[in-house]
């Protein structure tokens, strides 16, 4: 049996992802999740695209607050390592419920590292973000870019980062890797895995999406005063394969590299891309005209981020692979086979 993976989030969009890719390099994962922003059906479809490595997965309904039901999964499973993708990330969700935010993001957090710890398991990849650089003024970001929360959201990303550092400087036997993802979009080739988020999405993706189906009449431009190509605001849009390929990246690192400390790679692609060029090649892939309202400006956005991702290729050997082309391809792929996500069956099923 390959080497286990304990998987916090895994039934979300970059978690599943991810979780496929770790089954097919052979890896044995365990999904612990509760569902909040998520469906087990995306847990069983990931089990059915990995074919005969479907049954190296095992699914857990628990709240990683609960450190009784933690405990209990980590008492009978040895693992490898934990890769912590469980948590909010609705940015104006946490401006309204802060609270909500440092309880589920923080606590959660704290309460998986102490478990982590009774177990004798050190080795983590956790889920940071390109909010940490707030508005940068120097572009692209690399990993020493100054940091600044914009929002609870944001700090939570910050406060857990500072946890890891604090907790590695304590007990050099923790082994960390804070991978700060950029614009992850994009779904699985086969298209019967996707994001689907609850409720009103917060990203662009996800909502351009939901116009081409029909489930939304137009796709609200925040700002078109920017200082930009276009005047849109501009990202580094990853492929999710892409950034869960990232994350079996940073596991072999761990396994092959006695001198991880505590780390912190950007996962982008290094290239930007504006809101206009976002849906002219979804237009294109897609076959469908995404009607367009010009709206203000986005409290708090930034007017261009992208990633310095030199660090992650020369120290995980990793590139993101993707154009903007196959990220909208596989979008579309996913949209039109499941045009209410996980809410109905696949209809290949
Ligand atoms: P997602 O909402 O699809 O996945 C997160 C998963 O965590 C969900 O399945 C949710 O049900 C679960 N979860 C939340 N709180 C939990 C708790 N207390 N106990 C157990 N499960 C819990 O989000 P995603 O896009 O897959 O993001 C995964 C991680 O990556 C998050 O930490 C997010 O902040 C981070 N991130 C995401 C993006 C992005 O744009 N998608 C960018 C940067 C960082
Ligand atoms: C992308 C671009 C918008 C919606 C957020 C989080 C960040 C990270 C990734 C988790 C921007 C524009 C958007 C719309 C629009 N998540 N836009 N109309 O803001 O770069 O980052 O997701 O960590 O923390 O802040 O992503 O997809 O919301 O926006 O014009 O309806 O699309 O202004 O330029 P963002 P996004």
């Amino acid at each position: 049996m390959g080497r286990c993976v304990l998987v916090t989030g895994g039934a979300g969009y970059v978690g599943s992802h991810t979780v496929l890719q770790l089954l097919l390099e052979g890896f044995t994962a365990v999904v612990v999740d509760n569902l909040d922003n998520s469906s087990e059906f995306a847990v069983q479809r990931v089990a059915q695209l990995a074919g005969e490595f479907g049954k190296n997965l095992t699914f857990h309904r628990i709240d990683i607050r609960d450190i009784e039901a933690l405990e209990k999964v980590f008492s009978t499973t040895k693992f490898d390592a934990v890769i912590h993708f469980a948590g909010l990330k609705a940015v104006g969700e946490s401006v309204q419920k802060p609270l909500l935010y440092y309880k589920n993001n923080i606590i959660g957090t704290i309460a998986l590292l102490e478990v982590m710890a009774a177990y004798g398991c050190k080795k983590l990849v956790f889920s940071s973000s390109a909010t940490v650089y707030g508005w940068p003024k120097d572009l692209p970001c690399t990993e020493e870019s100054p940091l600044c929360a914009m929002n609870p959201y944001g700090q939570t990303k910050l406060m857990i980062e500072e946890i890891c550092h604090d907790i590695h400087r304590a007990d050099s036997d923790w082994k960390i890797m804070l991978l700060r993802y950029f614009n992850p979009v994009g779904a699985h080739s086969s298209g019967h895995i996707g994001e689907d988020p609850r409720g009103i999405p917060n990203n662009l993706m996800p909502l351009i999406q939901q116009v081409s189906v029909g489930r939304r009449p137009t796709l609200a431009v925040f700002g078109n005063d920017y200082s930009t190509k276009d005047g849109t605001g501009v990202r580094d849009y990853i492929h999710v394969v892409d950034l869960a390929d990232g994350h079996i990246a940073a596991l072999h690192k761990f396994f092959e590299d006695p001198n991880i400390g505590c780390e912190v790679y950007n996962l982008g692609t290094g290239n930007g891309t504006s809101v206009l060029e976002m849906v002219a090649a979804f237009e294109k892939a897609s076959g469908k005209k995404i009607p367009l309202v010009m709206a203000g400006r986005r409290p708090g956005d930034a007017e261009i981020l992208y990633a310095c991702t030199a660090k992650a290729e020369k120290e995980l050997n990793w590139k993101a692979k993707y154009s903007i082309e196959e990220m909208c391809r596989d979008q579309w792929n996913w949209a039109s086979k499941n045009p209410w996500g996980y809410g109905l069956p696949d209809p290949a099923n």
